[in-house]
């Protein structure tokens, strides 16, 4: 039996006030989310105050991204272990606007997933097809294409210590959800491709959905059979609108 977990990613939203309020409403509702594992991915320079306010809660946190490099002459980024020292648990690996907005190649993300997990953290691999590639019946190639890139870098049992997120592009940040079926098929897809490479970890690897989750849908989402809980962007940031996802989960 799969735990389920709730991430949200804060993009680049927010301010020392602004987390202060927000932490303190999660903090307040947090036994809405029962026995469900919940997290927040801030921008880097607000992971000391994570670290500050969460130390001691059931809260966890982490980075929307990483440098693939351990150290040296690579002015702006910022490595695995440094996350490490703010008490990160979590990386978001992959996410589409970084691979769109930033030119993150396959290879890229895999080096990513790779520093993360050599340095302890639990990358969470964004993978997900465009609307065109949905529109031309490619999403199970593109998806299957986005996790064979990390296997061959990584190792076949590289998922064990990991999370999936199965993030539709056509669907973050639009208010359009994939229906409950059609990421479904999708999640069910991601943990066959992940058996084959390792039959053991495929049944106990978290795959969340995200992308435009809100409370009105995130409880049919996550009853599916496949969805282990979410990746959950704009409504991460209003604390109400947050739990009431965390307690979606917790069924
Ligand atoms: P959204 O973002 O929930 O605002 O669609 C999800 C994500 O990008 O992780």
């Amino acid at each position: 039996m799969r735990s389920k977990l709730v991430v949200g990613n804060w993009k680049m939203h927010g301010s020392l006030a602004a987390n202060s309020e927000l932490l303190k409403g999660l903090l307040a509702g947090i036994a809405r989310a029962g026995s469900v594992d919940v997290a927040v991915c801030a921008p880097f320079p607000y992971l000391a105050q994570l670290q500050a306010m969460l130390a001691a809660t059931p809260l966890r946190w982490g980075a929307q991204s990483l440098s693939e490099h351990a150290s040296g002459a690579y002015t702006g980024e910022v490595s695995a272990a440094m996350l490490g020292d703010f008490g990160c648990r979590f990386v978001i690996v992959g996410h589409s606007e970084r691979r769109t907005l930033y030119c993150e190649t396959d290879a890229t993300v895999a080096a990513k997933f790779v520093a993360a997990k050599a340095a302890g953290l639990i990358p969470i691999l964004c993978v997900g097809e465009t609307l065109a590639q949905r529109d031309a019946g490619e999403t199970l190639r593109v998806v299957r294409s986005q996790l064979d890139a990390v296997i061959a870098v990584a190792g076949a049992d590289c998922f064990a210590g990991a999370v999936v997120a199965y993030e539709p592009v056509w669907a973050i940040g639009t208010g359009r959800t994939a229906t409950p079926a059609q990421a479904q098929e999708v999640h069910a897809a991601i943990r066959a491709r992940i058996a084959e490479a390792d039959a053991a970890v495929a049944p106990v690897l978290q795959i969340l959905y995200g992308g435009s989750v809100k409370a009105s849908s995130a409880g049919e989402l996550f009853a599916q059979q496949d969805i282990d809980g979410g990746l959950v962007g704009g409504a991460s940031l209003v604390a109400d609108e947050f739990l009431a996802i965390c307690q979606a989960a917790n069924r």
